[in-house]
């Protein structure tokens, strides 16, 4: 089978990690990919938003199974474009990519079947967002209805922000996606990420993660893509799991087919673990980054056998297996993201890294050098390696993705030192409540 993986991030990496490794799998290419990708799979300079170009790519070159990583052509309607084409791929087409294209979409299903959400108002007037903002009081989250690149939820700790949040969005900071804004309660709790392989009709729930969104080291600072994940998420216990499936993932799931949009790929829940159990905060259409990452380092039966299974719609009575081992991530990024960086410095000693035992670098902001500098790994964006390790537990694990950061030679990166600090309290905890 010859399989193309959409996309250029961390998250991709993993996913062509996972295909490289199933027997079905007979080539790989990856469209645009980057200089990590490039030593898996054949990277083909195609933007991830050039359907045409796609297209033209899987008729010339004989591709049997597509894999998006990104929302964005998700959206756009990519999985349309490949069924009318006749080419099997893995992904929501846009009526079911609606989940994560609109949250007033997401949020009006769960009123509607009663999933659990914290309660909400939409707003395209000004004058009424203020008035229930006022009426409601801080703490107080506005949201951005549309795609907004993980910046488009603004928790608001006082009214005056809230405020502010909502003149902004309406005012057309965030352009079409910001002509409604989702105004919700605050909710109390820890959060996860939950993952179930969808195939239109069955949802079969993968592991569980927990990722670090803030850029700086005890969760505080601007909001990035993802400095840091790791699976299992301790809180995500199987009843909490079930719970998940039972009142949120299977409610959906039955709420799309009813509607016409049965959802087949990867939904991704954001959940708050509250005293009232778990709470949807989002949805996803495509795997996580950095989550992607972990679950792929956990997941040991064949991954793109599972895709394609929820791809034909053959998910029923379908298994994965795991491993029991923990995983983490640990993100390297450019000094100044998620605000300004620079590009190009040289990355060295990667294959340090990779030495140590459990550690494999997932690489996201990186591209090859041209000429005769082609062995150089250069960075080429914001998030740029995955230090991705495994072991016994999260304390383990991190040991491990720790040594290999420490292992690489790159003046120009940092990255939060603390990634998994709540799994390690409580292994802590545990452990000195059992002596
Ligand atoms: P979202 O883009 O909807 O995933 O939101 C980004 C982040 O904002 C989440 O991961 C939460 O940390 C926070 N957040 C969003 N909605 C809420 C809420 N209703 N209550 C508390 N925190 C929230
Ligand atoms: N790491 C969060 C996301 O991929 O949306």
């Amino acid at each position: 089978m010859h399989v193309l993986v959409i996309g250029a991030g961390g998250r991709e990496h993993a996913l062509c990690w996972g295909v490289a490794r199933s027997p079905l799998a007979t080539r790989l290419s990856c469209a645009p990919g980057n200089g990590g990708i490039a030593r898996l799979a054949e990277c083909v300079d195609i933007a991830v938003d050039d359907f045409d170009g796609i297209v033209a790519y899987c008729r010339d070159e004989a591709v049997d199974f597509v894999i998006v990583g990104p929302e964005g052509p998700l959206v756009d309607g990519i999985i349309d474009r490949l069924d009318r084409e006749g080419i099997l791929a893995f992904g929501p087409n846009a009526r079911a990519a609606i989940l994560e294209g609109s949250k007033v979409f997401t949020k009006n299903l769960c009123k509607k079947h009663n999933i659990p959400t914290a309660a909400f108002e939409k707003f395209t007037d000004l004058d009424k967002a203020r008035e229930y903002i006022q009426d409601r009081g801080a703490p107080i989250v506005v949201k951005v209805d549309g795609l907004a690149a993980g910046k488009g939820a603004i928790v608001c700790a006082t009214t005056e922000e809230a405020l502010a949040a909502a003149e902004d969005i309406l005012g057309g900071q965030f352009g079409a996606a910001g002509d409604a804004i989702v105004v919700e309660q605050f909710m109390v709790g820890e959060e996860a990420s939950f993952f179930a392989l969808c195939d239109g009709r069955n949802a079969l729930p993968l592991a569980t993660a927990q990722d670090h969104k803030a850029v700086g080291e005890g969760d505080v600072g601007p909001n990035t893509g993802g400095m840091g994940a790791y699976s299992p998420a301790p809180v995500m216990t199987d009843e909490m799991c079930q719970k998940t499936m039972e009142r949120i993932i299977l409610p959906t799931m039955r709420a799309m087919e009813q509607d016409g949009r049965p959802f087949k790929g990867l939904l991704f829940a954001g959940l708050m673990i509250t005293d009232r159990g778990p709470q949807l905060i989002e949805y996803n259409v495509r795997f996580g980054d950095p989550e992607c990452q972990v679950l792929l380092a956990r997941w040991q039966s064949d991954p793109l056998a599972a895709l394609v299974a929820a791809a034909k719609g053959q998910l029923a009575g379908y298994e994965v297996d795991w491993s029991d081992r923990a995983a983490i991530t640990v993100v390297m990024a450019a000094q100044g993201y998620p605000g300004d960086y620079g590009k190009g410095s040289e990355i060295k000693n990667i294959s340090g890294a990779e030495a140590i035992a459990g550690v494999s670098v997932l690489h996201a902001g990186t591209k090859l050098g041209t000429g005769a500098e082609g062995d150089k790994i250069l960075a080429n964006g914001g998030r740029v390696l995955g230090i991705t390790a495994q072991g016994s537990d999260i304390r383990t694990a991190r040991g491990r993705a720790y040594q290999g950061v420490d292992a690489i030679d790159w003046p120009e990166g940092f990255c939060r030192r603390d990634i998994g600090w709540r799994a390690v309290a409580r292994e802590e905890k545990a452990e000195q409540e059992g002596e």
